[in-house]
């Protein structure tokens, strides 16, 4: 059986956290492989790229997510005991909680709310003389994912609240005093939502019936027990900790509408197909979530490979998404090119790929699509501004990546006044 590529150093752990996204894509290049095996914190893992690496990372019955990721992304973003680690039946019980939440109907509910948010956020900016929109938007979309939810939330603690929640996806893969703070604010978390589905179940709280707090609170497993306080919490941030995590993309649509003043133009005329390609050429171009974790279900052959029985497997999701078998001078940013694309389910992965009922899928990719298309409108229809000098460069080896400035405008002025000469 021949040998699978293998990187010569002891680990590769530093040179993963030195260069996430691009870690897996290069040294598959240099070993002209999709895949090869290193170690990663001393564990011996597969690293994959690529459509058809892609296909069998989400065949269910070669892979298993359970104890797949790493304590420090368990202990931090993901939290234990959520469905990310589930696997076969349980999985899709709970998932199909997820998925139920993701109707028309409950998304434009969603966007409604943002809408208000952002009308309020434009108005202020307006007396702002530079607005930086990264945490901007973080405020913006924690208000609005605990309203969605059905949480409690009031003015004095969005502050402190948003920034324990950002804290869970924007220092979970830092090390040092922010990795910390990113446990400290998962703990703090977890006990401020599994207090209020304690209050909720003893009558104490009311959530109201149509809600994602409701349904979660009231979710039973398939042996028909509710989910413990601290697991349902876990699941409640599932939903509102990745909707205030669109912010990323939110500034990458801001970003990329300042790269190409062509396309803000175009999408100044409202054309909904335009945006539609534009926020998808934006989710494949720039970073967010470099790669997944899984193991081998059993020992088997792939490609004249063994892999054996509970070896970790890691899927590389923005290499596979800058793929030159599926996308043409990936290097480009060209909204165009998503009218050629085939729609397949292991080609386009920024949020993971398959099915999204059956893999692990990320159940909210329509969410973050209306949520990008609504920052795209506000940014090019309803309000204009400048863009100062300042440092638009992408941290690369920060996850997620982010512009280094985190975005500032200047000179806003919302629709409701005169345009008047603002530039951009
Ligand atoms: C900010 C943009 C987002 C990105 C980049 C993103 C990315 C991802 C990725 C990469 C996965 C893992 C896929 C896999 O394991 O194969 C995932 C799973 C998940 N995402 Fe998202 N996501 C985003 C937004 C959202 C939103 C808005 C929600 C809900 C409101 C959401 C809820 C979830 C849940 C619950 C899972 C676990 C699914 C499962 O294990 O079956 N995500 N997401």
């Amino acid at each position: 059986m021949a040998q699978i590529p293998f990187e010569k150093n002891l680990d590769s752990t530093l040179a993963l956290i030195g260069d996430p996204y691009r870690f897996i894509s290069d040294r598959c290049r240099r070993h002209r492989s999709d895949l090869f095996e290193t170690r990663l914190l001393l564990e011996r893992t597969i690293c994959m790229t690529g459509p058809e690496a892609a296909r069998l990372f989400y065949n269910p019955d070669l892979f298993v997510r359970k104890g797949a990721m790493p304590k420090a992304i368990q202990k931090t973003l993901l939290g234990e005991g959520g469905v990310q680690g589930l696997d076969g039946g349980s999985h899709r019980h709970r998932k199909q909680m997820f998925m139920s939440l993701m109707s028309p109907a409950q998304i434009g509910e969603l966007t409604r709310l943002t809408a208000a948010e952002w009308q309020a956020r434009m108005r202020a900016w307006t007396s702002t003389p530079n607005v930086v929109l990264y945490p901007e938007f973080q405020r913006l979309l924690t208000r609005a994912s605990c309203a969605w939810v059905g949480i409690p939330l009031a003015d004095p603690e969005v502050d402190a609240r948003s920034r324990n929640i950002v804290a869970l996806f924007d220092h979970a893969g830092s090390v040092g005093v922010r990795h910390l703070w990113s446990r400290w604010s998962r703990k703090r978390a977890d006990r401020w939502l599994a207090n209020i589905v304690e209050e909720f179940r003893s009558g104490r709280l009311h959530l109201p019936e149509h809600t994602a707090a409701h349904a979660v609170a009231w979710y039973r497993n398939p042996d028909g027990a509710l989910l413990a306080p601290q697991v349902a919490a876990v699941e409640l941030l599932n939903l509102i900790r990745p909707i205030a995590a669109v912010s990323v993309y939110m500034i990458f649509v801001a970003h990329a509408l300042h790269m190409h003043p062509d396309i803000r133009d175009k999408l100044r005329s409202g054309d909904d197909d335009y945006a539609n390609l534009f926020v998808q050429e934006v989710r494949r171009y720039y970073p967010f979530f470099p790669a997944v974790a899984a193991r081998a279900r059993r020992t088997f052959e792939l490609n004249g490979y063994k892999i054996l029985e509970g070896r970790r497997v890691i899927l590389d999701l923005y290499g596979s998404n800058q793929d030159r078998r599926t996308w043409e001078k990936p290097e480009e940013f060209e909204p165009e090119r998503f009218c050629r694309w085939d729609g397949g389910q292991f080609n386009f992965i920024p949020q993971g790929g398959g099915d999204h009922y059956v893999n692990h899928r990320c159940p909210g990719e329509w969410i973050t699509i209306a949520l990008m298309k609504q920052a795209t409108e506000m940014l090019t229809q309803q309000m204009a501004y400048d863009v100062p000098e300042q440092d638009l460069q992408i941290e690369w080896s920060r996850m997620p990546a982010l512009p280094r400035s985190r975005f500032v405008i200047s000179n806003v002025i919302t629709r409701e006044a005169p345009w008047a000469t603002a530039t951009t």
